[in-house]
């Protein structure tokens, strides 16, 4: 039963009518709107909540409100006293602590409560401190001498410090700026917890959003009743499959084969069923406990081995053996280069699954302005991408809806595609006619997906007694989940950037991504790239080792050049790879330290190169639905990323880019 309580949170009282289950979490962002503090996974691992309790850092997800009355609460919020950073807060923004910004006031405010007790901590005290607060984005380097150069060791103003804020100075040449550390413009926002992400807007009137998600992995859809959820008080609207768009959406310009809210069939655990709105989010939580589902239960596919084999259960009926896309290239004559190699070696790697984690879970909120315009706020890293996709699937101009994205917590590629908490927020909405916020919780966010895929890796590579490559083939599964999302342009990244850091004058790749009753994969960070690189890296090695050449050794002799065309026709302009390994050969103390290790113990110091694309690529190669006709193998050119910058200097001489 609701109490009333009386709370001191930053020096003042505030008296509220508190739930018993109310944590404090709960009432500061809901009732305080003390936004600062963060809901990162509402169970105690982030310590994205983390505020002060009498002094003490505790888990504000973890404490509830009720048993609070009579202790000192300290937010974010509360340290910097009138506009006044305290040393700690300029510290993290003077050494560049701070990126997306989503783990500071937590970690802040962990590290205050420390320098407080411990003025003087050494490394191993500070990480002890900080082991409950995770940071997804900076690497913990920066935090650790943010906190550091506030102790009594402290050596100077910080990396920063030139330009930071409290002095007044703003870098205004190109000396001031290129080459320099500058703290970020948001940086005292963050510190200080005023920055606010999807998650922490309040619109007036708003309702909560919440979707349900198959229990299963695979089966077709029965019966879905929502009486009884449609019974419980406080709850405004319920849409099935049967009551939203025929129109499927994904990845543009891909392909589109998700339905909003499932029309039959459910294809992974957490496919989206239905979506709730209600007067609160814990209301919305217990009518979708409520809703009753039926299923006729079909066998899974967990494996993209398993699911390319004769018979087994499709994921979508529209691509035959469960393959969503065929990228084929062949470059040379690659079995006449094997042909000449004095040497070929054939392995299999694997390349697992990440997930991308970023510490803010995906949010969106909808509003519907009287003239019919859509405005949603999204925690998307492509504003673009989502107000095209809104305009196809909700069927309205794109001059009808405003995407506004907020900071945003991190994404490193998982917030790249258009969610389903964007469109059941905007069709709740409309239905209601109310504003509707809709935030995954931690769990959801991993029954959403969209990580990493994962990659069978079947490699073959031919070199002559030198060690120089003659011919590499690789075939590649990537295991795309049960959508396509960015997986077309993964499957090809995975096998084009391949020949960019070694000559390879003859090439093969074969990508299957393969659908599989998981949550889709989608991008992340090098989108397919970085698995292949490892294996072929390995392969390299395996390689040098069998012909007695230096890891490095072999590198150098087959090193890009700048100022080539790849076999597959990316054009490499500026290289230094080969310099880079010489350089990395003298500085690291390599042929000291390379196979030196007792046995047992590892080799010592390995070597491997990576190469990143920027920017999208035109893609010119060939991409294959399994129900088309086989094409003869391409082999034009391909375009490399590309990324291009407007810069438009004004009168006053300022410049936007
Ligand atoms: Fe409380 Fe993660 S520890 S939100
Ligand atoms: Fe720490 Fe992004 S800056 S999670």
């Amino acid at each position: 039963m609701t109490s009333v309580c009386t709370l001191m949170v930053n020096g003042q009282s505030h008296t509220i009518a508190i739930d018993p289950f109310d944590t404090l979490l709960d009432v500061l962002r809901d009732a305080l709107h003390l936004t600062g503090t963060k809901r990162g996974c509402d169970v105690g691992d982030c310590g994205a909540c983390t505020v002060l309790v009498d002094g003490t850092p505790v888990n504000a997800c973890l404490q509830l409100a009720a048993t609070l009355q009579g202790r000192r609460i300290t937010t974010i919020e509360g340290l910097a006293t009138d506009g006044e950073l305290t040393p700690l807060q300029k510290s993290f923004v003077n050494e560049g602590a701070i990126q997306c910004g989503f783990c500071t006031p937590g970690m802040t405010l962990a590290a205050t409560a420390l320098l407080h007790d411990n003025p003087d901590p050494t490394p191993d005290e500070i990480k002890e401190a900080l082991s409950g607060n995770m940071c997804r984005c900076t690497g913990y380097a920066g935090i650790m001498r943010a906190v550091r150069r506030c102790g009594h060791d402290r050596e100077d103003e910080g990396t920063c410090a030139k330009w930071a804020p409290e002095n007044g100075t703003v870098p205004s040449t190109m000396h001031d700026t290129v080459g320099v550390s500058i703290p970020r413009v948001d940086a005292v926002d963050k510190v200080t917890g005023r920055v606010q992400y999807t998650a922490d807007v309040f619109l007036a009137n708003m309702a909560h959003g919440k979707l349900l998600g198959s229990p299963i992995a695979h089966g077709i859809i029965t019966r879905i009743d929502t009486s009884r959820a449609e019974a419980l008080p406080g709850v405004l609207a319920i849409l099935t499959g049967k009551n939203v768009t025929d129109t499927k959406y994904g990845v543009s310009p891909a392909r589109y084969d998700e339905d909003v809210l499932a029309k039959d069939k459910v294809r992974h655990v957490g496919d989206p069923i239905a979506a709730v709105a209600a007067i609160d989010e814990r209301t919305a939580e217990r009518a979708v406990a409520l809703i009753d589902v039926e299923f006729e239960e079909l066998p899974a596919v967990l494996d993209p081995v398993q699911a390319i084999a004769d018979g087994a259960p499709l994921v979508h009926e529209r691509y035959e053996r469960n393959i969503n896309t065929h990228v084929e290239q062949v470059f040379g004559d690659v079995e006449a280069g094997f042909a000449e190699s004095y040497l070929v070696r054939e392995e299999t790697f694997t390349g697992n699954h990440v997930y991308q984690c970023p510490m803010e879970p995906h949010a969106s909120i909808a509003t519907w302005d009287p003239d019919g315009t859509l405005v949603l706020y999204s925690s998307t890293q492509v504003p673009h991408y989502v107000q095209y996709m809104m305009a196809h699937v909700l069927h309205i101009p794109l001059g009808r809806i405003r995407v506004i994205r907020p900071a945003v917590g991190g994404g490193f590629g998982g917030k790249a595609a258009t969610t389903p908490l964007d469109i059941c927020s905007a069709l709740l909405s409309r239905r209601i006619g109310r504003p509707v916020k809709m935030v995954y919780s931690r769990a959801e966010m991993f029954r959403y997906g969209r990580g990493r895929h994962k990659q069978y890796m079947k490699f073959k590579l031919g070199v002559d007694r030198d060690g120089k490559i003659k011919a590499f083939k690789s075939e590649i599964y990537l295991d795309g989940g049960a959508y396509s999302s960015f997986g077309v342009v993964t499957a090809y990244y995975a096998g084009s950037m391949i020949p960019t850091l070694y000559h390879l004058p003859a090439y093969q790749y074969d990508g299957y991504r393969v659908m599989t009753n998981k949550p889709a994969c989608g991008a992340m960070r090098g989108h397919g790239a970085p698995q292949p690189r490892f294996a072929f890296e390995c392969l390299l090695g395996m390689v040098a080792d069998e012909l007695g050449i230096d890891p490095v050794e072999i590198r150098e002799r087959n090193a890009m050049d700048p100022e080539t065309m790849t076999i597959n026709g990316l054009d490499i302009g500026s290289c230094e790879y080969r310099a880079t390994l010489k350089a990395v050969k003298e500085k690291s103390g390599w042929s000291d330290k390379y196979g030196k290790l007792p046995a047992g113990k590892g080799i010592g110091i390995g070597c491997g190169g990576f190469v990143s694309g920027s920017g999208y690529c035109i893609y010119r190669g060939q991409v294959q639905l399994s129900h088309e006709k086989p094409r003869e193998p391409f082999q034009k050119k391909s375009v490399f990323p590309h990324a291009n910058a407007v810069v438009k200097v004004t009168e006053d001489g300022m410049a936007a880019v």
